[in-house]
């Protein structure tokens, strides 16, 4: 887990004014795999990101000086984007990092000149669809049993934004 420093505690109070978006970068990609471990049940792995670089998505880190506090991956296509991973560190929850990371592909969208920005969340992830809610996205569809849980399977929920 990425505990936080008290040296990163206090960057993080100037926050609002110091965080950035930044290309990934190789150096940061053990940092990134830890944050993904402590915060997805079926987490991505390094070669996952790796491979995730190669294919040219777009791959935005959102950095307090050197304090990564969170990712996202997007692919486009045509005029089509699609969200491949959202994470906010987990010590950095609900203070506004998600809605900081959906506008900023929103913006990246608009300067493609997307017409759609798709995704997809499990049913049980009541947090991450109130993000998206709150975003405009709305529900498109649904993949029954689509992922894996501890005991079962659970619903995959398509979402889109149009732009
Ligand atoms: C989903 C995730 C990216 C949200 O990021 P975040 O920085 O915590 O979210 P924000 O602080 O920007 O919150 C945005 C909105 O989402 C909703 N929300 C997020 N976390 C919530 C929580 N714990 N309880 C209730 N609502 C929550 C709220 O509507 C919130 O708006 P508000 O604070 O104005 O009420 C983050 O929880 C995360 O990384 N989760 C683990 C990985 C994951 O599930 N990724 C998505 C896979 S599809």
């Amino acid at each position: 887990m990425q505990k936080l420093s008290v040296k990163e505690k206090l960057i993080l109070k100037t926050k609002k004014q110091k965080t950035n978006f930044k290309n990934v970068e190789l150096s940061d990609i053990k940092k990134i795999v830890s944050i993904e471990a402590d915060c997805h049940i079926s987490p991505w792995s390094k070669t996952n990101f790796l491979d995730s670089i190669s294919a040219g998505n777009l791959f935005q880190v959102l950095k307090n000086d050197e304090l990564i506090t969170g990712y996202y991956i997007a692919s486009f296509a045509s005029d089509e984007c699609e969200l491949l991973n959202i994470t906010v560190s987990k010590h950095l929850h609900r203070q506004g990092f998600g809605k900081t990371m959906i506008s900023h592909l929103i913006k990246k969208c608009i300067e493609r000149k997307t017409s759609n920005l798709f995704l997809e969340v499990r049913r049980s992830n009541k947090n991450a669809i109130l993000l998206y809610e709150k975003k405009g996205f709305n529900e498109v569809g649904i993949r029954p049993n689509y992922y894996k849980t501890s005991d079962g399977n659970e619903d995959a929920i398509l979402m889109a934004l149009s732009l």
